[in-house]
This record gives structure tokens, C-alpha cells and sequence, in this order.
């Protein structure tokens, strides 16, 4: 076990890495944020000025390689984490990567190679719903059995806006591929088919496909269907629906509050996945603290189930473009480090 408190380095302090550098100043124990870093000087400064003796870093290798950072997390824009993860490796310092991995399987896959090199696996991926209370029971208690075995899981995924100009492969990349590891979490299982589809929409014609419709198959059969709406305008929901043999488990939305009012109910929204997955974010950061001092694998997804996550976006995101069923090849499915 580590003496003293990780210290923690944090790349990218938009809105990921500014909450997570925010949590693990004040609801983590056994961490401090000792460096955060971004492209942007000024924002790095700003979520600095809110931390307990966190400095601004010159940029991220320099992060990466200091005496004063143990362990990293990576929350900058999705194509810089190969080079910042491969840095954290080179360095052999545990690193929690938010999702994707890498936003190809190829980048992924360069990730995972160096990884092996390692006796313990150095690499975290953020997704976090594997620490939500909801998806926890959800998989509880399917695996009690009593549903019996999984026959179709529904799932939803729709947020209140999307950044202009968001593409398709974002939208698979960024977005469903938290459903694509539930799928292979909650089910234990992988994925060998998927079909993509998009419905044609009026008013954003020409635009990315979204609503996005993913049919994921997988090994013994069961269907995942996925909706993920990016740009849904009313708010923040994830749904999930296990149908079983014999019955069928749901997860919604936890509302704080129910409003009975003038003849109606009222339940609010979140605006985005910060104050739905709080509790989420609290456990994988606390975990993954532990984790580190304790020189123990987290419990969170490794860089094996990122890859895999980045296969399966892969043949969704050539679905798309081919506009038919996409079977994943074995050797991807089964690969040497498997
Ligand atoms: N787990 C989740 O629920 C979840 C939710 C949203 C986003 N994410 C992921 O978290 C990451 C960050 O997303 P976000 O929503 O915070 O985006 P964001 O745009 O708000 O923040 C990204 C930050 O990274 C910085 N950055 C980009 N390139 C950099 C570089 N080379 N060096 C230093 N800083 C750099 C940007 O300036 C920006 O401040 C992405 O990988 C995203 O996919 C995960």
C-alpha cells in the first residue's frame, strides 16, 4: 500500500476532466490534484484556482513525465488519447482514460499491444455506468436468474443537445459506445453482429444520422436494441430494459423530486450525464484511487474491453455506410490478448 495520497494529474479540464479534478478534491479520499493541463491555459488556470494546491502544467507530456504526478486521468478530446495513454504507459503510471479508448480499433489496439508489455495492467477505461447503483442492481438481478435468460435488451440513450457539425462516427464513437459496453458487461457475452439504421429526419436533413438505431447480436442470441438521439432537445435520459424468459427489469431515470400540480406530475430532467451519473463518477474515481494505491487492477473496464467497445463502434460506424448487417471477424473477437 502507498504511503500518502495519490497524486493525481488531470489532461483536459473541460467538462469531464473539470468534474472529475473537482471530485477527487472533495469527495475522494486517498487523492489530491497535483497538475492539470490544457490547451486552453486559461481554463486549466480557472479549475486550478478552484483545487487545493493543484499547479498548471506546461502541457500534457510534461504532466505525463512529472516527479509530482503518480497517476493520471485523461479527459481531453477523444483522437488525443492514444498518444497521451501510450505517454502514461511509457511512463508506467496508472492512467483512467475516459471513454472511447481510442476512436478507432486500430488506436485501440496499438493501446492494448503496449499495454502487454506491463505485468499489471496500467489502464482504466471511464465507463462509469458499471459503477451506477441502477446498472448494478439491473445486473444483480439478471444474474439471480430470476427473468430467466436474456432475450432482448432495450436500450436509450438521449441527451438535450449535440455540438454543430457532430458526424455519425461520433455519434457511435462518443456516445453509444457506453451502450455497446453495457451490452457486453451486462450480458457477459460479445457482440458479433450489428446493424445501424437511421430514421430520415425533416427538419435536419443532410445532418448526422440521429436518432441512430444500433440492432447488436449477441454470442448466444440475445438482441440489443439501441436509440441514441444526441440532439433529443427536451434533456438528459438513459434508459435501459432487460426482457427475460419469464420477466423483464427496468431502469429509468431517478428523480429527486415528483411535482403533482394542476392536474399533472411532474418529474425534472438533467440537462446532461453530470448530475444522472454523479454517484457513478464518485465510486469509479474512488476505486480507481484505491486501486492505484494499493498497486491493484481497478475494478473498472480494461484496455481490453475499450478495444473491443472501438470493434463493435467500428463495424456500427461501416453499417452505417454500407446500409447493411456488419459481422464481427473472429480474430477481433478472440485476438491474442483476449
Ligand atoms: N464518461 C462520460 O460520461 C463522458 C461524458 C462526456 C465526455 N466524455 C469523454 O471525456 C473526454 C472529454 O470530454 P468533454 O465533454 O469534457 O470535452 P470538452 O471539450 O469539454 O473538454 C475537452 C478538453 O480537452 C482539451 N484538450 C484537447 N486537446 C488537448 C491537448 N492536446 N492537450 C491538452 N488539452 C487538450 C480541450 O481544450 C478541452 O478543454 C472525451 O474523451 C469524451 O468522450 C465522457
Amino acid at each position: 500500500m502507498r504511503a500518502g495520497p495519490v497524486r493525481v494529474g488531470v489532461i483536459g479540464t473541460g467538462v469531464m476532466g473539470a468534474d472529475h479534478a473537482w471530485r477527487l478534491d472533495e469527495a475522494i479520499s486517498g487523492a489530491v490534484v497535483s497538475a492539470v493541463v490544457d490547451m486552453d491555459i486559461g481554463r486549466a488556470s480557472r479549475v486550478a484556482a478552484g483545487l487545493d494546491g493543484a499547479r498548471v502544467a506546461l502541457d500534457a507530456m510534461e504532466l505525463i513525465a512529472a516527479d509530482d504526478v503518480d497517476a493520471v486521468i485523461v479527459a481531453s478530446a477523444d483522437e488525443t488519447h492514444e498518444a497521451f495513454v501510450l505517454a502514461c504507459l511509457a511512463a508506467g503510471k496508472p492512467v483512467l482514460c475516459e471513454k472511447p479508448l481510442a476512436p478507432t480499433a486500430s488506436a485501440a489496439r496499438r493501446i492494448l499491444d503496449a499495454e502487454q508489455a506491463h505485468e499489471t495492467p496500467l489502464i482504466s477505461i471511464g465507463f462509469m455506468r458499471r459503477f451506477d447503483p441502477g446498472y448494478l442492481e439491473l445486473k444483480a438481478v439478471l444474474n439471480r436468474g430470476s427473468v430467466g435468460a436474456p432475450l432482448v435488451v432495450h436500450c436509450i440513450h438521449r441527451n438535450a443537445g449535440a455540438p454543430a457539425g457532430v458526424t455519425g462516427a461520433e455519434v457511435v464513437t462518443g456516445s453509444a459506445i457506453h451502450e455497446i459496453d453495457v451490452a457486453r458487461w451486462l450480458l457477459d457475452e460479445e457482440i458479433v453482429a450489428v446493424t445501424a439504421r437511421s430514421p430520415h429526419h425533416r427538419r435536419r436533413a443532410g445532418s448526422a444520422p440521429d436518432p441512430l438505431l444500433l440492432s447488436l447480436e449477441s454470442e448466444s442470441g440475445t438482441v440489443v436494441d439501441v436509440e441514441v438521439f444526441v440532439d433529443a432537445s427536451y434533456g438528459y435520459d438513459v434508459r435501459c430494459e432487460v426482457v427475460g424468459e419469464t420477466g423483464a427489469i427496468s431502469l429509468d431515470a431517478p428523480a429527486a423530486t415528483v411535482v403533482r400540480l394542476e392536474g399533472q406530475r411532474r418529474e425534472s430532467l438533467a440537462a446532461d450525464w453530470r448530475p444522472r451519473f454523479s454517484e457513478a463518477y464518485r465510486r469509479e474515481l474512488q476505486d480507481w484511487v484505491a486501486s492505484v494505491r494499493a498497486g491493484t487492477p481497478s475494478g473498472a473496464a480494461t484496455a481490453w474491453d475499450g478495444y473491443l467497445a472501438t470493434v463493435v463502434a467500428g463495424a456500427a460506424v461501416e453499417s452505417l455506410a454500407r446500409g447493411e448487417r456488419v459481422v464481427i471477424a473472429e480474430p477481433e473477437r478472440y485476438g491474442a490478448a483476449g
